[in-house]
């Protein structure tokens, strides 16, 4: 396994619409994967999206502990988890400001409004097919991750611009947030 070098906002390749994995099985992508899950953990992230590894393909892993996840009951735990052509379905019209960071953009944070539920299907590396409806802090990483794949920066969501700065800045409550 290798840690792989991050892409930082103003790279294009961020700015891509990925294209879906032919064979979510195959060596390469299996590689990529474990490759993207040691790069996310050693970056304490939540979440990192193929494309900020500089490769346009539709995957993302993501984590949301129960530390990051528990701080509301309605948030849903999961461990280390990839999912390749994912199609996420917001539930219900409700959006929520929550802080977010992205490890293309370090060092700073803003509040994002997200959907607070998420329904979301893809398939993992066996070509299993994962579908699950998740609430909390697991579906607003599911929400950033998966708008990485089509070029969205967390920045392009944010609604207010007084809600958006440095870590060193913003203090606490933002500095509870992990990017990804
Ligand atoms: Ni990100």
């Amino acid at each position: 396994m290798a840690i792989l070098k991050i892409a930082r906002m103003g790279h294009p390749v961020l700015l891509q619409r990925c294209l879906p994995v032919a064979d979510p099985g195959a060596p390469e992508i299996r590689r990529l994967v474990a490759d993207m899950m040691e790069t996310m953990e050693d970056a304490q992230g939540a979440g990192l999206a193929a494309p900020q590894v500089h490769v346009p393909l539709r995957i993302f892993v993501f984590r949301a502990s129960l530390e990051r996840a528990g701080q509301d009951k309605e948030d849903t735990v999961i461990g280390s988890s990839v999912l390749i052509n994912p199609k996420v379905e917001l539930l219900g019209d409700e959006r929520v400001q929550g802080w977010e960071g992205c490890l293309s953009i370090p060092g700073m944070r803003a509040a994002v409004p997200r959907a607070p539920r998420v329904r979301y299907r893809g398939v993992d590396c066996d070509g299993v097919a994962v579908e699950r409806v998740v609430s909390g802090f697991h579906a607003r990483v599911v929400q950033h991750e998966n708008d990485h794949l089509d070029g969205i920066l967390y920045t392009m969501r944010v609604t207010d611009f007084s809600l958006f700065g440095f870590n060193e800045e913003l203090g606490q409550a933002a500095a509870r947030e992990q990017e990804s």
